[in-house]
């Protein structure tokens, strides 16, 4: 057992670290997270072992480090409008571009956690195959991410329920169902994918400019602003004049220089200026984008029935919940439940189905004696859960099985109603 002082030294050492190796902004990393990283695997160090360490870039605390803070929340067609924009408008103009030119088309899902957003893009290819694209156009995807077990995820091209969402709805065919829980990709859109690790903080695989269409959503929205600048330029470089690039709704927080907005300001969809194009003078400070508040994305039909019933609602566009979540527990860290639970009660009202949200809200409202809506939000976590396998992996903080959740539901019903007896 470690004493207060030094446990705190070692955790702060930690945090530093972490947001080293990662680009995080340390308070977006969880304490909670670097206390469990500390529990299993870290059980003897000290600061100056950590320091020590870091610096000679120890393979196993470079692995448990970035294994603790990484968020990995994705799913198939995520932010639809995005991939509906690029096959319907972006994809002709950059094909108008090539000028009759058939060379292989490059893509990248850079940050692309457990891969479901390069197989969509490959979809998205190869349902442009022969409609805006040459039929035999080559289609190379490639899928980055940090960790080497979402990369091994990915190459698996096997996913829960999880990964298809009422939210993300199969506008190309991208899986085919098999049993009740699983999918599997399609045979058309598995080989023109492929993954590799990769730290965005590094030149990127693409350096001089040759990748097509870039996706890096849902990533920048964790890092410092230092960090999140420095990804962008290699992104950009990576990037071919007039290449397309997507970020998040809530990644960016300046306009980055040579681009140019390829689409409404809401898509967050850019364009990298060719070199005869002057560039417009980005805005000088604060958060260029979107100007004005997200628009609710008009409904997207989907082209196919989805084989998998996938929890409603949806949450709003712009909506980031892991990394609202994740300014909930630096609130809660540092004793400010109050304004911890304003920022829950908004989580929950715009991502109602996001389970860990409200389970943190069910726990925080019985801490603050509030058991009446606490058992609400409890019994909504039941709800909501009541569909899913037991190892059906949900988005949180840190992911966690739905069994975690239901089991953590049942006990606080049953506590509250024995007490009540
Ligand atoms: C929330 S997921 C986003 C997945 C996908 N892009 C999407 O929008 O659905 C963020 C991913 O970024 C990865 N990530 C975080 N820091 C990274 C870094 N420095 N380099 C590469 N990937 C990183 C995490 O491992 C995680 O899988």
């Amino acid at each position: 057992m470690r004493a207060g002082d030094d446990l705190s030294a070692v955790l702060h050492k930690l945090r530093i670290v972490a947001a080293e190796l990662t680009g995080f902004s340390p308070d977006a990393i969880v304490t909670d997270a670097l206390r469990r990283a500390l529990r299993t695997h870290l059980t003897s160090w000290t600061p100056d072992d950590i320091d020590r360490a870091a610096a000679r870039r120890d393979e196993a605390l470079i692995r448990v480090l970035q294994q603790a803070v990484s968020v990995g929340e994705t799913y198939f067609f995520r932010h639809p409008e995005q991939f509906e924009h690029l096959v319907d408008v972006a994809l002709p103009a950059l094909a108008r571009d090539r000028d009759g030119v058939n060379r292989a088309w490059r893509v990248w899902s850079a940050g692309c956690a457990t891969g479901e957003e390069a197989y969509t893009l490959a979809a998205c290819f190869a349902a442009a195959r022969g409609r805006h694209l040459p039929g035999d156009a080559q289609i190379h995807v490639l899928g980055s991410d940090l960790l080497e077990r979402n990369i091994r995820t990915a190459q698996g091209g096997v996913y829960g329920r999880w990964s298809v969402r009422g939210s993300g709805p199969e506008l190309f065919p991208l899986w085919t169902q098999e049993g009740t829980n699983r999918v599997r990709v399609q045979d058309h859109v598995r080989p023109l994918v492929t993954f590799s690790q990769h730290n965005l903080l590094e030149p990127s695989p693409f350096e001089g400019g040759q990748a097509d269409v870039i996706f890096c959503r849902n990533v920048l929205v964790y890092f410092s602003p230092e960090a999140a600048q420095n990804v962008v330029s290699h992104l950009v470089n990576a990037l071919a004049p007039g290449g397309i690039i997507a970020f998040g709704p809530m990644d960016l927080q300046t306009m980055p220089p040579g681009l140019v907005r390829a689409g409404p300001a809401e898509l967050q969809l850019y364009r990298r200026v060719h070199h005869r194009e002057s560039v417009p003078a980005a805005p000088a400070t604060g958060r260029a984008l979107p100007s004005k508040p997200p628009r609710v994305a008009k409904p997207i039909r989907p082209r196919r029935e989805s084989p998998v019933a996938a929890p409603a609602p949806a949450p709003k566009p712009g909506i980031e919940p892991v990394a609202v979540h994740l300014k909930v527990l630096g609130l809660v860290d540092a004793g400010e439940d109050a304004d911890a639970l304003r920022l829950l009660e908004k989580l929950c009202a715009a991502a109602p189905d996001y389970v860990a949200g409200l389970t943190e809200h069910a726990l925080i409202l019985s801490r603050n004696g509030d058991i009446g809506r606490a058992a609400q939000r409890m019994r909504e976590v039941l709800r909501l859960t009541s569909t899913l396998p037991d190892e059906a992996v949900l988005p949180g903080p840190e992911p966690l099985p739905a069994a975690f959740y239901v089991s953590s539901a049942e006990a606080f019903l049953e506590r509250m109603e024995g007490s009540s007896r």
